[in-house]
């Protein structure tokens, strides 16, 4: 009877399942180490650091938090991490604050100003500036006040004065570097 009652119903084409195509992989370098998106290749770089890949370094930018904190350098220029997608970054390199440090754990020259002038309040602010400050000095290794004064960091626990000297000692080689 139940046998009887079995029939197999035409499937309407639009009710057939289409399987999702098998994404293209998208290979990004990131602090020196390969690692290959397969998800949504319009994901901000900002999201894929800070939930797949960890590195919760580079922080929110935004009205309440501090300008500039998303900073990371792309191919050496510094980029805001919330405004580039993975496709963007396919073949490039980034480098977040993480990546300043050498491998051994000595801290570039200017994470180690920053410490010696002291110039970290509450610390949201300062990747940021750190990668900014490390653009600034490759691009000009002397640089003066109004140089400083023109990245687009903002600091809401006003260090500004503290990280324009710890900049400045930094280009000055005085960073106490072990
Ligand atoms: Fe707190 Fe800059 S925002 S140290």
């Amino acid at each position: 009877m139940l046998a009887a009652q079995a029939q197999v119903l035409p499937i309407a084409p639009e009710h057939t399942i289409v399987p999702d195509k098998v994404r293209a992989a998208i290979d990004v370098l990131i602090n020196g180490e390969h690692f290959r998106h397969t998800g949504d290749p319009k994901l901000p770089l900002l999201w894929y650091l800070r939930d797949v890949l960890r590195l919760t370094g580079t922080k929110i930018a935004g009205e309440l938090a501090s300008s500039g904190a998303d900073l990371v350098l792309v191919a050496g220029k510094p980029v805001p991490a919330a405004g580039v997608t993975i496709e963007q970054l396919a073949g490039r390199e980034v480098l977040t604050v993480e990546g300043l440090a050498a491998n051994d754990g000595t801290l570039h020259p200017l994470q180690q100003a920053f410490i010696d002038e002291d110039a970290i309040g509450c610390g949201y602010c300062t990747p940021g500036w750190l990668i900014s400050g490390v653009a600034l000095l490759q691009r000009k290794p002397q640089p003066t006040d109004d140089d400083i004064d023109q990245l687009p960091n903002v600091c809401r626990c006003g260090c500004q004065t503290r990280v324009r000297r710890a900049i400045k000692r930094a280009a000055a080689g005085k960073a106490n570097v072990a």
